[in-house]
């Protein structure tokens, strides 16, 4: 863990917010962010009711918290609608003609929406949902491209409170039904294809492998939005097509008032069992939080092009190119394809023609940039940008100065922004005008959030000494419980260490009380900021009919952060070959996705294990990364004794 991030005490350097900047933020000192973040830990019901009162509620609410450990209510008794704050809100102010969404397609095809626009075709997407039998309370899969339409279904589903669930356009067949089976999904939305390295992500095919064969019972109906013409498989009065179902559909569709204790929705997330885990979020808590946050760590104004290059597939996309930059009232850009197409110049020259000014991003598209040197960037007229994030993994301080020096010609603050799907949004992060930054450190906690470092035991570590980072009471955007899982939810967040929310990652705090997040200490591994349960990647392993037993861990990559390197037995009769390998590793992508795909694969006889039949992961990982206290261990017959040497010496 600290081994793979350097000596921290070395990383000291410190960046005060750049003086242009800090001239216009929000929040300009430290003190001033201090005497706020007080308040809020002090009074966190005083707090987040005034915070609560720029938005629109149906119904005001009866008490702002309701904590009984590990339910939490925000806004209790009140109605809102996340859809109607997003859109409707804006339209009787200056912003109903204000770009909402600018949008540019792989293909480089571009589209603006206004306020007023985003409202219509949310309306007419909503009505069709309606067409469809689909109402309150059903939920919806959403698999599709990276296209405005994706925003609009989300949007289109919170205005009739439908809970959407959003699986990423990665995700193969297998895990689309599994996630759809989980929450019975009533409807499919999707679309033919969408552009990524200039070819097409098949996505209605991958829907319909997934339906195959009656495997997901409770879907009635699959909508589909034409984006690239591609054939693709059609199934009679199951299928319809969105531009046909959109035709007659009226722009007018009134709002759902919904309580705000409603199922914003469902995202998926990998845990520490091969069972992804339905976070599920709540409608008041979650607009409010993420908007809040969305404002005062992107220091949002109207005249901000604001880009996330998350995919809405992860939670990141929801909060923070979705429902918090659009109840802000702010202009979103959105993205449909890959970086590097047609060449590793199309982030930088996007920014340039489009004058984005905040960047958020992840620390491995920024290694990758790095790989391919700085001319890319250098080419082009970036002086738009004021604001650069980072978000998904640890960055490092050189990747971090690199953003810093080459992006953002030292005028842009960084904000690297610690959370997770569960948080619902950002909970540790500096506020750009008012932080002094050090690279490689998520900094300082948001206002209403109680961080601390602790044992096993709950008791807090000194100062510059690793622990658990756990969160001492709750946020509004915190998760509300896992779907269909309750006791999975209480036993995963507020048992593991009793009474604070465990979040699964190691920390530290330094002299400063600065945050420096260590990764992960649960089976779950990060890679290029995608969140995989090494127990998913071992049960898509032991699929293969070679394969007897797998063990998976992951390893420190200088690109994507994390890889999976899979140690394997063989079946009898069963031979070692590259052939198998090559097999395996297309297995892992066939039942997860592509993205999971491992780094490394090696054969063993044996798997070290304890007396008591756990897998010795701590040893594997040594032997990854050839530990030299293990010796030459090379072999596959050398692996295989170690294993069963140190099963004895347990
Ligand atoms: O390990 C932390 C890492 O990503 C995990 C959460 O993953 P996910 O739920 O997929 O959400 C990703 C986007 C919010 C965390 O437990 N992580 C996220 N942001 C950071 C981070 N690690 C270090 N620094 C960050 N800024």
């Amino acid at each position: 863990m600290a081994e793979e991030r350097g000596n921290v005490a070395e990383q000291s350097a410190v960046f005060p917010p750049p003086k242009e900047f800090q001239k216009t933020a929000y929040i300009q000192s430290l003190d001033e962010y201090r005497e706020r973040y007080e308040r809020s830990i002090r009074d966190p019901e005083g707090y987040w009711g005034e915070v609560a009162e720029e938005f629109h509620w149906f119904k005001k609410w009866n008490q702002v918290r309701k904590w009984e450990e590990p339910w939490v209510e925000w806004f209790v008794g009140a109605e809102t609608n996340l859809c109607y704050n997003c859109v409707d809100r804006h339209l009787n102010t200056e912003r109903r003609h204000k770009a909402a969404i600018v949008f540019e397609g792989e293909p480089g095809d571009v589209r603006t929406l206004t306020y007023q626009q985003l409202h219509d075709e949310v309306c007419r997407v909503a009505n069709v949902l309606k067409g469809l039998g689909l109402q309150k309370g059903d939920r919806v899969a959403v698999y599709m491209p990276m296209i405005p339409e994706l925003a609009i279904v989300l949007l289109a589903c919170a205005r009739l409170g439908i809970i959407h669930s959003v699986i990423f356009g990665g995700f193969s067949a297998e895990a689309v039904r599994e996630r759809v089976n989980d929450a019975t999904c009533k409807a499919v939305i999707t679309a033919d294809g969408g552009w990524r390295r200039a070819k097409i992500v098949p996505l209605k095919e991958t829907v319909d492998k997934a339906l195959a064969d009656g495997a997901c019972p409770s879907v009635e109906k699959v909508l589909v939005f034409k984006r690239c013409g591609n054939d693709i498989p059609w199934t009679e009065g199951r299928d319809v097509w969105w531009h046909e179902a959109i035709a007659e559909a009226s722009t007018d569709c009134p709002v759902e008032p919904l309580d705000a204790q409603h199922p914003a929705f469902i995202l998926y997330t990998s845990g520490s069992t091969g069972k992804p885990k339905g976070v599920q979020h709540a409608v008041g808590g979650y607009m409010v939080y993420t908007a809040h946050t969305a404002k005062y760590i992107f220091d949002l104004k109207d005249t901000d092009l604001y880009w996330c290059t998350a995919d809405i597939g992860w939670i990141t996309g929801h909060s923070y190119i979705v429902y918090g930059p659009l109840a802000n009232g702010a202009t979103v850009f959105m993205y449909e394809g890959a970086p590097d197409t047609p060449n590793w110049g199309r982030f930088w020259e996007m920014i340039e023609r489009h004058r984005i000014t905040i960047l958020y991003t992840a620390p491995t598209a920024i290694r990758a940039f790095i790989r391919q040197g700085n001319q890319w960037v250098t080419q082009h007229d970036l002086s738009s940008l004021r604001l650069l994030g980072t978000v998904g993994e640890p960055i490092n301080p050189d990747a971090w100065l690199w953003y810093y020096r080459v992006v953002g010609k030292e005028r842009c603050p960084i904000v690297d922004t610690w959370w997770q799907t569960e948080t619902g949004g950002i909970l540790i992060s500096p506020l750009p005008g008012a932080t002094p930054t050090k690279p490689g450190s998520a900094t300082l906690p948001f206002f209403g959030v109680e961080p601390d470092v602790v044992d096993q035991d709950g008791k807090p570590v000194p100062t510059g000494e690793q622990g658990f980072l756990v969160i001492r009471q709750p946020w509004p955007g915190m998760m509300r419980t896992l779907w269909g899982d309750p006791d999975r939810y209480r036993q995963s967040y507020w048992e593991v260490i009793p009474h604070v929310y465990f979040t699964g990652d190691g920390a530290m705090r330094d002299r400063d009380g600065y945050f420096w997040i260590l990764g992960r200490i649960d089976d779950v591994v990060n890679i290029s900021g995608h969140r995989i349960g090494t127990a998913e990647v071992e049960h898509a392993l032991v699929g293969h009919p070679a394969v007897a037993e797998a063990a998976v861990i992951g390893v420190p990559d200088e690109l994507t952060g994390q890889a999976l390197v899979c140690f394997v037995t063989l079946k009898s009769g069963y031979q070692k070959s590259d052939e198998i390998k090559g097999q395996l590793v297309e297995q892992v992508a066939s039942v997860i996705g592509k993205f999971a795909r491992p780094k490394e694969i090696r054969f063993t006889d044996a798997l070290p294990k304890t007396r008591s039949g756990k897998i010795m992961r701590r040893l594997l990982r040594k032997v990854a990364l050839r530990d030299p206290s293990l010796g030459n261990i090379d072999t596959l017959e050398d692996i295989s004794v170690l294993a069963k040497l140190q099963a004895d010496e347990e």
